[in-house]
């Protein structure tokens, strides 16, 4: 079959089983055009909400359809390829996390999206790095544990200089990979292009950049901008959706190596199967774990709004 037929059989059987398909925005493209609602981590965990369908689909990985579960409890939610998870989400375990909560009394515990529903539940608050800076300067208490990406932590840290922000060892594998060297490389490669990156990326990087933000951010700052060129700091597939949203403007990958395995895991297929309710996996957690952790996103969209 095509992909046109698969796409077809998707939107039939999500008409028939009352199916929302939310896709992040580093799904790849067949996906993102069957999808119902795309955008970053922070948009697309809350745009389940407005859907009226019994059951979601994640195309994305682990965190996110964790993070639709908690916010939509009365919901079927399903992990379309139960393989994606998030490398920095499983770098962060309960152990871990109470002893820098006990090395830093006193200290708000804020956590970045990727993370497990069980540190969420130990946080105050989520952010995600649309919502970071907002939700962080908007806490009463200046002393903050932000765990566990200390890339984007620092980048909070340095736009909010009036909060001590502590942080732990822990990151993005993908974004983190990539240094001052590949800048400079990709930057005399194409000597007019704007370079967008993601906050993830490590210091060196966001502080040669001319925009810095979410996924979708970058995606949004890129379509508008009246420069023709760009180095894409984020994962490969931004730069190949840009492509096609934009055919007269030129979008480089930063590096060939911001290509999250994860992300790529989820195929057309794993959606189809997924929908015809032979694949995927549902999402279920422990009644007390969810309360404790809806709490912290709870906050997150109070203060973000
Ligand atoms: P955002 O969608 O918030 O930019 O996060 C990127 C990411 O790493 C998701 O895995
Ligand atoms: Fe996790 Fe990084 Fe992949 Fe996002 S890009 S899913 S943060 S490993």
């Amino acid at each position: 079959m095509t992909i046109a037929q698969i796409q077809e059989k998707i939107r039939a059987l999500k008409k028939d089983r009352d199916i929302c398909v939310l896709a992040h925005v580093y799904q790849a493209r067949e996906i993102l055009e069957v999808a119902d609602y795309t955008g970053d981590s922070y948009a697309v965990s809350v745009c389940a909400r407005k859907s009226p369908s019994g059951s979601v689909v994640m195309c994305g990985v682990r965190f996110m359809a964790e993070t639709v579960k908690l916010l939509s409890p009365e919901k079927t939610v399903y992990l379309a390829n139960p393989e994606a998870g998030c490398p920095m989400a499983d770098q962060l375990n309960a152990a871990r996390m109470k002893a820098a909560m006990e090395k830093y009394p006193g200290h708000a515990a804020v956590c970045y999206m990727n993370t497990t529903a069980e540190i969420k539940a130990m946080c105050e608050v989520c952010v995600t790095s649309s919502s970071a800076v907002k939700i962080i300067g908007a806490m009463d208490n200046p002393n903050i544990l932000f765990v566990p990406d200390c890339n984007l932590g620092a980048y909070v840290a340095d736009r909010l200089p009036e909060k001590t922000i502590r942080l732990i060892n822990g990151g993005c594998p993908i974004h983190a990979a990539i240094d001052a060297g590949d800048v400079a490389a990709a930057r005399k490669k194409h000597p007019g292009a704007l370079l967008l990156v993601h906050p993830e990326c490590v210091p060196d990087v966001v502080a040669a950049a001319d925009y810095v933000g979410s996924s979708s951010g970058i995606y949004d700052y890129a379509v508008k901008s009246d420069n023709r060129e760009f180095l894409i700091g984020t994962e490969t597939s931004i730069a190949e959706h840009l492509q096609y949203a934009c055919p007269d403007k030129r979008f480089y990958y930063l590096s060939k190596r911001m290509m999250c395995h994860n992300m790529k895991a989820t195929t057309l297929m794993d959606l189809y199967h997924c929908c015809a309710g032979d694949g995927g996996e549902e999402i279920t957690m422990k009644p007390e774990l969810a309360a404790s952790a809806k709490r912290c996103i709870d906050r997150m969209i109070e203060l973000g709004g």
